[in-house]
């Protein structure tokens, strides 16, 4: 016992101040590792926001792509194959299909874009696109009576897709063609709309 016992022994009260000076000591190491533990905690906050933040970017960028390939791929036109020369016949009008050359893979089968193809002769074609030149439905080819035919307003074409009667301004888009070793080519990629022809 040292001499502040001692004289504590003389003077109560100063009994009274070592014990709030040794409650003091006890509890400052508990103190600190509060502190501590708040300090992690925001650190731990901050990393966890950084993560989310750097997540969510990286999840937006194939959103942002999707959201702006229409943008990047707008009015893009290129020479697509349709088929194998035999596989149209002269003197018919087949219905058939060709890859959108602006097709992303995610498309799937939408990427596949329909279009009549009539073949005259060994060498001469006409490609007609299948959106009625009135609102854009879909035309059928009815090989009985050579006429293609709109079920939305009543619109008629002859053969050669020029307008028979109806409420369409014209007669079909028709796409630009090419023969490439005994293949059929198109020059697709371009919607085919009064304002954009084919
Ligand atoms: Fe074909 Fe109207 S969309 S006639």
């Amino acid at each position: 016992m040292g001499r502040i016992s001692w004289a504590c022994i003389i003077a109560p009260e100063c009994a009274a101040r070592i014990s709030t000076m040794q409650t003091d000591r006890l509890s400052e190491p508990r103190a600190l590792s509060t502190l501590d533990r708040m300090d992690s905690a925001r650190v731990l906050l901050r990393v966890g926001i950084g993560l989310s933040a750097l997540a969510g970017a990286l999840a937006s960028v194939p959103i942002v792509g999707y959201l702006l390939s229409p943008l990047r791929n707008a009015g893009k036109r290129d020479w697509v194959r349709v088929g194998a020369m035999s596989e149209f016949p002269i003197g018919e009008t087949r219905l058939t299909t060709f890859a959108n050359p602006s097709h992303e893979a995610y498309d799937g089968p939408t990427a596949m874009v329909p279009c009549y193809v009539r073949r005259m002769a060994n060498d001469r074609f006409q490609v007609f696109a299948v959106n009625c030149a009135h609102l854009g439905c879909p035309v059928r080819w009815f090989p009985e009576s050579g006429l293609f035919m709109c079920p939305c307003h009543g619109g008629v074409y002859y053969d050669d897709g020029s307008r028979a009667s109806g409420p369409p301004p014209r007669g079909l888009f028709e796409y630009q063609w090419q023969i490439r070793r005994d293949e059929l080519w198109v020059q697709g990629g371009a919607l085919p709309t009064l304002a954009t022809p084919a």
